[in-house]
């Protein structure tokens, strides 16, 4: 009773000092769903101007051509359709059309129903009158309500289909794309569709080929001078004099390994505020970046192991133990059930039986965190399993800090 009498107060004391803090300026700018302004895009004019040259003939409600656009993560696909879709209704506009525009994210609304649930939810405005609940309808009558609404309040209409792959059928993009011809809308649609999977293509059906008229776009990965700029273009997100000299062009060399990967370059540069932010330091460095980089890794491997025994965690820092102190790396199990004894007793807690140990063990190998092999020993030893570490030994180590 007392406890929950406890009064509240404090409970939340979070401020605009706490999330931004001595070296934030303005850190949304760094957040991957932020549609950055015209000035911050950096060498995607080209791609622009062409998703643009498809689809206006929508803007003034004519029929559209529609677009898929391949590339690997990072390259920039979400963000020009996004800008494209934006400019394309503030130009509508301008004209005096009304031009509806939805999103849907397909690896977080795979089905039918939900990614068109999703649609109809973002178009439809207080106007129609229409209501699109977010469950307990047909999907047929989705589809009808997203007709209704489109009918009802626009000219013409943008859909972006993010992550089309993860569609569980083709029936969306065929439906959307018969739309006008089975006379279910009087209003013409642009339908762009995103993948980072470049046989997307093959996978569709030949109803669906024959009837969404589209062109295709590859988008290029960044190299490492393309990156820096898009970085630099957003280094604003940091208070002044904070960010050193070096940090922009480390992230941009890092993620140009990743295959030109522009998140994994905007999020070293986020991870790395946050870093030295949380360390309390006056300056973003290089070592901010790395040791950021490897917080997440430990980050990853926690959250991989967190619904196991915490038995699995000491089995685990025994063998990080053993690799860190010895110069070889592979270790038999009886050896690691020493060190793991050990480490039970600093913990204060009871041993598991040698098969405990070793379910442990082949638990973790399962989730490729280390690797087993079995090794004959020759007459009078008999086989034994040797162990090793497959992630960084300080990686887990590291995890284990997080958690406690
Ligand atoms: N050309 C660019 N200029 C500026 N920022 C970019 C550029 N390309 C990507 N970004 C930024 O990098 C992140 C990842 O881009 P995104 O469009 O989500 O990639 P994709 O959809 O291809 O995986 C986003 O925060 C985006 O704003
Ligand atoms: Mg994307």
């Amino acid at each position: 009773m007392e406890n929950n009498s406890r009064s509240r107060d404090g409970l939340f004391s979070i401020s605009e000092e706490d999330v931004q803090g001595h070296i934030f300026r303005e850190k949304d700018l760094l957040t991957i769903s932020h549609l950055p302004e015209e000035s911050r895009i950096i060498g995607r004019d080209e791609q622009i101007a062409q998703l643009a040259e498809e689809i206006e003939p929508v803007i003034i409600g004519y029929e559209p051509n529609s677009a898929l656009i391949y590339g690997k993560t990072g390259c920039g696909k979400s963000l020009v359709a996004k800008y494209v879709a934006q400019l394309a209704e503030e130009e509508a506009e301008e004209r005096g059309y009304n031009l509806a525009y939805g999103i849907c994210d397909c690896s977080q609304s795979s089905k039918e129903a939900s990614v068109i649930q999703t649609i109809a939810d973002s178009m439809n405005t207080p106007t129609t009158g229409i209501s699109v609940p977010s469950r307990g309808i047909s999907t047929d009558e989705y589809y009808k309500r997203l007709w209704e609404i489109l009918d009802e309040a626009y000219d013409g209409g943008i859909i972006i289909l993010d992550e089309i792959d993860h569609l569980k059928s083709d029936d969306v993009l065929m439906v959307l794309s018969r739309a006008n011809e089975s006379e279910k809308i009087d209003v013409p649609l642009a339908i762009i569709g995103i993948s980072n999977k470049i046989d997307y293509r093959n996978r569709l059906s030949e109803r669906v080929k024959s009837s969404f008229s589209h062109r295709e776009f590859i988008f290029d990965p960044y190299d490492s001078t393309q990156l820096e700029a898009i970085l630099r273009n957003r280094n604003d997100a940091f208070q002044e004099g904070v960010l050193k000299d070096e940090v922009v062009p480390y992230c941009a060399a890092l993620a140009a390994k990743k295959h030109g990967d522009a998140r994994k370059a905007m999020n070293l540069l986020k991870f790395a505020g946050e870093y030295a932010k949380r360390k309390e330091k006056d300056e973003v460095s290089k070592e901010d970046v790395d040791a950021a980089e490897k917080d997440a890794e430990a980050e990853r491997l926690l959250s991989l192991i967190s619904g196991l025994s915490p038995h699995v965690k000491y089995v685990l820092k025994a063998l990080a133990n053993l690799t860190k102190n010895n110069k070889e790396n592979w270790f038999r199990t009886s050896r690691i059930v020493d060190t793991y004894e050990k480490v039970c007793e600093k913990e204060g807690v009871d041993v598991l039986s040698l098969s405990g140990v070793r379910d442990c063990l082949n638990e973790v190998a399962f989730l490729s965190v280390i690797e087993g092999n079995r090794e004959t020993g020759g007459r009078g030893v008999g086989n034994y399993k040797e162990w090793r570490l497959l992630t960084d030994a300080d990686t887990v180590i590291r995890m284990e800090k997080l958690s406690t």
